[in-house]
């Protein structure tokens, strides 16, 4: 298994953020799989969901985690909202899940500078009903998906962080 943090968890969860706060904290690098996908694909996720759709995507994303698998090595790595269905998602690395109630998420999201924008980015947030019940399908598989689960719901980032790296120095998983 590769030596990697890999944060998992809802759209606007604040996976990012948090992987960056660990990156400060421990001196590892950070990368998200959305920016490494947008990279290979030269365009948008929205975009290329609108042109070729969620499978296509899918199918980029289980590219995207071969690469890490055999490429990447300790480092912390933030993911989109689906990319804990990977086939081979616990040979990255160890598997944070980053727990909210979708209420929380939502208000966050809303309250961000930058609102409009995060949420138009996000083809699966366009529709809130629909919203809704991908949460209460995907909330049970993020659980099984992940090694951890940490609540962060109205946390900083830099608290989540020092939990995670706290929770993982002492099953004995991290070498930072
Ligand atoms: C998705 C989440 C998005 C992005 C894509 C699909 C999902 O990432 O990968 O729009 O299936 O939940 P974020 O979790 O960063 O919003």
């Amino acid at each position: 298994m590769a030596d990697n943090i890999i944060l998992i968890g809802f759209m606007g969860v604040g996976k990012g953020r948090t992987a960056r706060a660990l990156a400060a904290a421990t001196g590892r690098f950070a990368l998200d799989t959305d920016d490494l996908i947008e990279s290979f694909l030269k365009t948008k996720i929205r975009a290329f969901f609108a042109e070729q759709g969620e499978p296509a995507f899918r199918r980029v994303e289980q590219q995207a985690a071969d690469w890490l698998e055999h490429h990447v090595n300790g480092s912390i790595v933030s993911t989109g909202g689906g990319f804990f269905m990977v086939n081979n998602l616990n040979r990255l690395g160890r598997v944070v899940y980053l727990h909210s109630s979708l209420k929380g998420i939502l208000s966050a999201v809303q309250r961000h500078p930058d609102a409009e924008r995060k949420i138009k980015k996000r083809p699966l947030l366009q529709n809130m009903d629909k919203a809704k019940q991908l949460y209460r399908t995907r909330l049970p598989l993020y659980r099984e998906a992940a090694d951890i689960e940490i609540d962060v719901e109205g946390r900083k980032a830099s608290e989540i962080a020092a939990e995670i790296k706290a929770l993982l120095a002492r099953d004995g998983a991290w070498r930072a």
